[in-house]
């Protein structure tokens, strides 16, 4: 495996490799959920690229930017074993210099839930997924349903600057008690740990209406709000029953859904969510 640093170098190597080139964009700190990325790119593509960047631009000047958990050298072991090929993991300096002064905004999808909460969140991420993009020149980009917004962003970036990938969106891994997989699953004390399934309930409860013919989608927000209630710790941010690709909220659901979710559990901010 090829750890490399400068994007010079990686353009580089990028050159002399032939066959197709899948990438796994993160920031660090692996979990299965990472993992699953890897595997289905393995599964799909000749040659596999990861890069590991705690994008600062994606992070509000309240938020964990500095006390993010990074584990650089569990992180290239569990990469190594995953049989990448190459690993990017590039200083803030070297992504934005001096003087650098370029964004990419998409719109409306990033509009509401995680867009309102967290103003220029989404601007940061489709900022440095552009980079990242020009600098692999990927055939195929894997993502997590997680992140179900950053998703419907992502589609919307490559669409509508032609970027020649193809956007691969993968499901959501948990934990046994159903837990959404995350990094910043890391903060959470034992107590906290506990009620962090809260999530999982809330969104499983409406899939319970959903599946015995629900369709008014305030039942569905009013039976994840409902269950959040019944759990002490968890001072939601908001829940959401939206379309999936536009994310406006939905009256009724007429075909699909994306039930959504922010929570905080303590000082932690967690998000999940389901697709129906
Ligand atoms: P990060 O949070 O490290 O996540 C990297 C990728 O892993 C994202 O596509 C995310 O949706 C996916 N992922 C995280 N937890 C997952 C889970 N439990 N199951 C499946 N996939 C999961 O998302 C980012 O980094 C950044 O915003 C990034 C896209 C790298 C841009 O900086």
């Amino acid at each position: 495996m090829q750890v490399i640093t400068s994007i010079d170098e990686l353009r580089t190597v990028r050159k002399t490799m032939k066959g197709m080139f899948g990438l796994v964009p993160t920031m660090g700190y692996l979990h299965q959920g990472h993992l699953s990325l890897v595997e289905r790119a393995r599964a799909e593509c000749d040659q596999v690229g990861v890069s590991i960047f705690v994008n600062p631009t994606q992070f509000g000047p309240n938020e964990d930017l500095a006390k993010y958990p990074r584990d650089l050298a569990r992180d290239l072991k569990m990469l190594e074993q995953a049989g990448v090929f190459l690993v990017w993991t590039p200083t803030p300096e070297s992504v934005y210099p001096a003087g650098y002064q370029t964004y990419v905004t998409v719109e409306q999808v990033s509009q509401g839930l995680e867009g309102e909460r967290r103003p220029g969140h989404f601007r940061g991420v489709a900022t440095v997924v552009a980079k990242l993009f020009n600098v692999f020149l990927p055939d195929k980009a894997y993502f997590g349903q997680k992140d179900a917004q950053q998703a419907a962003v992502i589609k919307r970036l490559a669409a509508d600057l032609n970027f020649p990938v193809e956007i691969v969106i993968c499901p959501i891994v948990r934990e046994p008690d159903g837990l959404a997989m995350s990094s910043r699953n890391v903060y959470l004390n034992p107590t906290e740990r506990r009620a962090a399934t809260i999530l999982y309930r809330a969104l499983s409860a409406a899939k319970t209406q959903f599946d015995a013919g629900e369709r008014d989608a305030n039942k569905l927000r009013a039976a994840m709000s409902s269950t959040l209630a019944s759990e002490p710790l968890a001072k939601p941010d908001y829940v959401s029953a939206a379309d999936p690709d536009s994310l406006v909220e939905l009256e009724r659901v007429e075909q699909h859904v994306l039930l959504s979710m922010a929570v905080r559990i303590g000082t932690t901010r967690l998000i999940d969510n389901f697709r129906l």
